[in-house]
């Protein structure tokens, strides 16, 4: 009789452990204080710590050190949008160009990380051959299908999710006029037919990979956020194979405000009721200079919106717009601004990396 007390109070324990709310997840975010990499440090929290990459830069040494030690995935900033990929019409011998994607997939491999797509459908980066093809929209709809088709394809099973359409929306929530939506678009009809078109081919492509829709700006509660929950709600509702949402998180110290940084957790909440798994996924915090007092703001809020990602189980990436101010947007499209990320330009650590590494640690 003692003895079946004892084995059915062990069980007893057993359940509650396994079965406490949030326990659901892969293992409770359990804090790792000697990690010696963010890759580390994220992993002992069920996160996945990126950075966006470019492959000719694989040849420096101290980036692919870095790329290859520090993080768990990579991300190619250019090489797998429309444009670079495919460059030239289907009536060409060799219309896609897969050279840079495949260089950034193999040493994904050889440094057993993972790699996230980015991204199949966007305004930006459109080759000329379709932008000035003057195709009719059952036209670009066979071209958009065929690229969709093609990309997926050749990278399932090695690219584990995919940004599927980027930035269709306004700021006010409108939906943004683009070749594929209305200009002359894909003739799949008003709103977001034309998103929920694209990841149907998605996901007939590769059923395995996971399909986010992903949009700057939208990480507050606001009208582009709105716009984006009532699509994501409606395609859960109607089962458009939806699994995520990436929020880029292009900030500056603005963004370090009570204020922001609960709206951004609140917003992260409601998407991820939806049963719908989040990613930031460009994360970048540009400065007006490098002084210490700028870089320790600027790791102040880095290790904010880290934390906001370890406390949300939804929230299941951390991935930076690069890693190293060396190679970073930023300079070229903030014109004054810069110092973004949490290497410096001669690949020494910041504050930053300090900031997100404790942040992930603690
Ligand atoms: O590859 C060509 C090169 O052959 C040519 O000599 C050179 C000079 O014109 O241009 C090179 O292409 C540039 C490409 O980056 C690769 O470096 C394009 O001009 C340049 O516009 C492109 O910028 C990229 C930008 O997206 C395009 O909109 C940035 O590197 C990239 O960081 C940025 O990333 C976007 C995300 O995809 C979506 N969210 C915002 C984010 C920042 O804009």
């Amino acid at each position: 009789m003692r003895h079946f007390w004892r084995r059915t109070a062990t069980a007893a324990l057993l359940c509650a452990i396994l079965f406490l709310p949030g326990s659901a997840s892969p293992g409770p975010r359990t804090a790792q204080p000697f990690a010696a990499t963010l890759r580390q440090a994220a992993e002992a929290r069920h996160i996945t710590i990126g950075a966006a990459a470019a492959s000719r830069y694989l040849t420096e040494a101290e980036y692919s050190a870095i790329l290859g030690s520090e993080f768990s995935q990579l991300q190619a900033e250019n090489e797998m949008k429309f444009g670079p990929i495919h460059p030239r019409p289907d009536t060409d011998p060799n219309p896609y160009d897969f050279k840079g994607a495949d260089a950034l997939v193999a040493f994904a491999q050889s440094h057993n990380m993972v790699v996230r797509g980015h991204t199949l459908v966007w305004h930006n980066q459109v080759p000329d051959w379709v932008k000035k093809g003057g195709y009719s929209a059952p036209q670009l709809a066979d071209i958009l299908h065929g690229h969709i088709k093609t990309v997926m394809a050749r990278y399932a099973s090695k690219v584990y999710a995919w940004d599927v359409v980027n930035e269709a929306f306004n700021d006010d929530g409108t939906m943004r006029d683009t070749i594929w939506y209305d200009q002359p678009g894909i003739g799949a009809g008003t709103g977001t037919k034309y998103l929920e078109q694209a990841l149907r081919w998605a996901h007939e492509t590769d059923p395995g990979a996971k399909l986010f829709y992903n949009d700057y700006d939208a990480e507050e509660l606001n009208k582009k956020s709105d716009a984006i929950y009532a699509m994501a709600k409606d395609f859960k509702a109607r089962g458009v194979p939806l699994d995520g949402i990436g929020f880029q998180a292009h900030v500056g110290l603005y963004f370090d405000d009570p204020a922001k940084l609960a709206s951004f957790a609140r917003n992260m909440k409601r998407f991820a009721k939806l049963g719908l798994e989040l990613h930031i996924t460009e994360l970048d915090v540009r400065l007006n200079d490098s002084s210490p007092a700028s870089l320790t703001a600027q790791a102040k809020l880095y290790g904010k919106i880290t934390t906001l990602c370890v406390l949300q189980p939804a929230c299941k990436l951390l991935q930076t717009w690069g890693f190293t101010d060396r190679h970073s947007w930023i300079p070229g499209f903030f014109k004054g601004q810069g110092w973004a990320l949490l290497w410096d330009d001669k690949y020494q650590k910041k504050p930053a990396y300090a900031a997100v590494h404790d942040a992930l640690a603690k």
